[in-house]
């Protein structure tokens, strides 16, 4: 998802670029070194805008791109009662931050091919965002051209289509992968980036975990910093069920990434 539209894709599950990946185990797409933290913290600490710590709510505007193998819901042609469901989902975890969700338009794409290939840093997925945003209501493509991004031609989440609530992609079926992946969008890392060392995902109210965590590990504890695991985190790899929060740190980050790259003010 993206802009002051964000960008969704949902596709099958070998093209699932973003998370999950495999349905196994929870993959995100997302996947940053510790240098590319690096640099984009130096670009966020010299360019960062000052925000007021007063909450202005804000609307964001999302558009789905369903992409799918055929025209049933089974071949990923998930129905509108879904994509809703989707945004309830996002609003109830972006509350605390003021942020507000809103269905911009829907775009229906029969492709097999996308479907099934269109994986993470392939060639076809970038055709795929191309195509597809070029697609997209013009009304929305003239708020593009206000905003800033970082990277503006790949910039949309891609989800796979069975985790949005209802899906079959147990146990990552009630909506909180595009939660995850939401919140890279407005500029969280993973709470466990850097591991046990370091600045990790440069947040302070998230404590140091070395791995990510999966299932539900309740009282899990990987470093010998404070605090155990974040393991209900968004920002972690863990179950759906397991994920209920972000925190006041993570919500102060997104409002300065977001109006230092998105020109949004919340
Ligand atoms: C899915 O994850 C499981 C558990 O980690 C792993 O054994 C399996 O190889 C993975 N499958 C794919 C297709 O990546
Ligand atoms: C919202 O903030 C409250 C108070 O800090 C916290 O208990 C709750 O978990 C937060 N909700 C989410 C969805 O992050
Ligand atoms: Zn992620």
């Amino acid at each position: 998802m993206f802009v002051s539209l964000a960008f969704t894709l949902l596709l099958g599950a070998t093209a699932a670029l973003a998370s999950p990946h495999n349905v196994t185990r929870r993959v995100c797409g997302t996947v940053t070194s510790d240098a590319d933290v690096l640099r984009m913290e130096q670009d966020f600490q010299a360019k960062k805008v000052a925000v007021s710590d007063v909450k202005t709510p804000v609307t964001i505007p999302v558009l789905f791109h369903v992409v799918s193998k055929d025209s049933t819901a089974i071949g990923g042609n998930i129905p509108d009662s879904q994509i809703a469901e989707q945004i309830v989902v996002m609003n109830k975890a972006y509350g605390n931050a003021s942020i507000t969700w809103v269905l911009a338009g829907t775009t229906r794409t029969v492709n097999a091919v996308w479907f099934n290939t269109a994986g993470p840093d392939t060639s076809a997925q970038t055709a795929m965002k191309k195509a597809l945003r070029q697609g997209g209501a013009n009304v929305l493509q003239r708020l593009y051209c206000r905003l800033q991004f970082r990277n503006p031609k790949d910039d949309g989440v891609v989800i796979l289509f069975s985790s949005v609530p209802g899906g079959t992609a147990v146990p990552y079926n009630f909506g909180q992968t595009l939660t995850h992946e939401a919140g890279h969008w407005v500029g969280l890392f993973h709470t466990f980036q850097g591991g046990c060392s370091g600045a990790g995902d440069q947040v302070d109210d998230t404590p140091s975990e070395a791995s990510p965590a999966f299932g539900c590990p309740n009282g899990r504890d990987t470093c010998s910093s404070a605090g155990v695991d974040p393991i209900h985190n968004y920002m972690d790899y863990t179950d759906d069920v397991c994920m209920t929060e972000f925190t006041a740190g993570q919500v102060a980050r997104l409002k300065t990434q977001i109006a230092t790259y998105r020109g949004i003010t919340v």
